[in-house]
């Protein structure tokens, strides 16, 4: 293989990436031929173009000017379940109706290397320890399954919602084993439908693609916000338009409190016409590490918490909740015929965001270095970045309680955001689930255990001191209930031993006594 006859040696050179060749002749002929294909498939100025303006726009964020070109989301636009909370059940009919016609979908984004996480596998088929050892992916999968079946006996017709997700090189192929494994969750294997977001190479500062090895080039998805481009040229926009879809929810893969094509949240946005939607959940203090959705120079678009100064973030309104709370959860409502603007029209538009990484490259001397500060950027879009676009955009809050709990680090790490919090936070959401349709929880002495555990002592066999375990253990299958519904007739005015599972076989006490 002659990189010069391929005409390779020219294009790198006029595209200022003549160091990639620099171990050629080191090179086994099949890295050659790979990374030849691979540099071929890749169009160089256009990913030096990304490299130039996103450098230029990272530098140019200037939070006191962000300040004064802020307002907060106005009341009209917003829907809240706590403050709205008599207009829910119509919305949630509106979206079920919806769902019955067929006109909804639900598009995963599952296309994140999960690097915090550490596990070499898709995040969504981690098992974060719950008693029925259910992945992500089978939860979502199971939760879509419960609203068809909603759907179905409210208006007497089957109906479907399909389900699109978006994975990466890296995630791809294990992804579809995956499902082809575990026979689609009990979905129909049509209604499932996977495609594969674009890659960009990293750079180094200066705007040099890193080598992750002497004949391999460092590359990662091209962040969430790739959906857009992938979407038109994967064939999936067909897809939709063929199967008369006209309501999109996207979600991220991470969140085991997801409500999957959440019909109150569908409902809410058809009712209001919008084009565009965005669930929240209330910030929880000004230097909370989160975005905010909010207007800047009158158009909707979600603020990272570096480009505000701690004045604004600060700031509150009359009410006493802070001003900028509209925290934003990577949880959307999208129209048909908007997303199609947005594939056909603006995507060029979008520009990637600098992240800059710890990135482990070869050096000039054909040494593997492991950088131990950044040393480099990774380019993404975000999936956000399409807000400027919409005409009618509407902000939806839900509670974080109940609906938001990511899986990002791992358990070694301690703290936010760990298996432990994930699982914890579902086993407390159905708990609250069995107290709210009349059943109790029981001690070894067959003692009510206190709806609110006051402290360790008061729940004896389970352990709150290392967070290793719930006050109370209990797992609801989606396939039984979707959001705390249809519970009463299994449980009311019954008595449970922890750990309390109810699936679609029944209800299960799994461990007597605490034992
Ligand atoms: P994160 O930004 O949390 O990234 O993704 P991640 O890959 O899960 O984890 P780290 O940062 O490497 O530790 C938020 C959501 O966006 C998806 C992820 O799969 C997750 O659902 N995502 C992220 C993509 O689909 N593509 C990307 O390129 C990046």
């Amino acid at each position: 293989m002659d990189p010069n006859a391929s005409g390779l040696v020219q294009r790198l050179a006029e595209a200022g990436q003549s160091h990639l060749l620099q171990f050629w002749e080191e090179m086994s002929p099949e890295e050659q031929a790979d990374m030849t294909s691979n540099l071929q498939g890749m169009d160089l100025t256009e990913i030096n173009g990304f490299f130039k303006k996103a450098m230029e726009t990272s530098s140019s964020i200037k939070q006191e000017k962000m300040d004064a070109r802020i307002e907060p989301v106005p009341r009209e636009v917003l829907g809240s379940v706590t403050r709205d909370g008599d207009s829910l059940k119509d919305w949630e009919q509106a979206g079920l109706h919806c769902i019955s016609q067929n006109k909804v979908a639900a598009l995963l984004l599952a296309g994140g290397q999960g690097t915090r996480l550490g596990v070499s596998y898709p995040k969504g088929m981690y098992d974060v320890g719950l008693p029925s050892h259910k992945t992500l992916f089978q939860i979502q999968a199971e939760r879509i399954l419960k609203l068809q079946q909603l759907a179905e006996q409210k208006h007497n017709i089957k109906c479907c919602i399909p389900w699109y997700i978006m994975t990466s090189g890296r995630t791809m192929q294990s992804t579809i084993d995956f499902f082809s494994r575990h026979n689609y969750f009990g979905l129909e294997e049509k209604d499932v439908l996977f495609f594969q977001q674009g890659m960009l190479p990293a750079m180094d500062y200066n705007g040099k693609i890193i080598l992750e090895s002497k004949g391999k080039l460092s590359m990662a998805p091209d962040g969430n916000g790739g959906l857009y481009r992938s979407l038109g040229n994967q064939g999936i926009m067909s897809d939709m338009e063929q199967r008369g879809i006209e309501f999109i929810h996207v979600y991220c893969v991470d969140n085991i409190l997801v409500k999957v094509a959440d019909p109150a949240f569908i409902g809410f946005c058809v009712q209001k016409g919008a084009d565009c939607g965005a669930k929240v959940v209330e910030k929880s203090n000004p230097t909370e590490a989160v975005g905010v959705v909010c207007k800047v120079d009158g158009r909707y678009q979600v603020v990272e918490y570096s480009e505000i100064t701690l004045t604004t973030a600060q700031k509150r309104s009359d009410d006493g909740r802070l001003m900028f709370n509209a925290g934003n959860v990577a949880n959307h409502f999208f129209s048909f015929s908007f997303l199609k603007d947005v594939v056909e029209k603006h995507e060029p538009q979008l520009q990637h965001h600098v992240a800059q990484k710890k990135i482990p490259f070869v050096n000039e001397q054909g040494q593997l270095i492991k950088p131990e500060k950044p040393n480099g950027i990774k380019m993404e879009k975000f999936v956000f970045d399409i807000f400027q676009f919409s005409k009618t955009f509407v902000v939806y809050e839900v509670l974080r309680e109940d609906e938001f709990s990511p899986l990002k680090n791992a358990d070694s790490q301690e703290g936010k955001d760990t298996p432990t919090t994930a699982k914890q936070a579902l086993m407390s959401l159905h708990h609250r689930w069995v107290l709210n349709a009349g059943g109790h929880f029981i001690d070894e002495n067959r003692r009510r255990m206190p709806a609110i555990p006051r402290d360790g002592a008061d729940v004896g066999h389970t352990n709150l001191k290392d967070g290793t375990d719930l006050p109370i253990k209990c797992e609801i299958s989606p396939l039984v209930s979707y959001g705390g519904e249809g519970l009463e007739e299994l449980i009311k005015g019954r008595d449970f031993h922890p750990t309390l599972m109810i699936d679609e076989k029944g209800v299960h006490e799994l461990v007597k006594n605490g034992v």
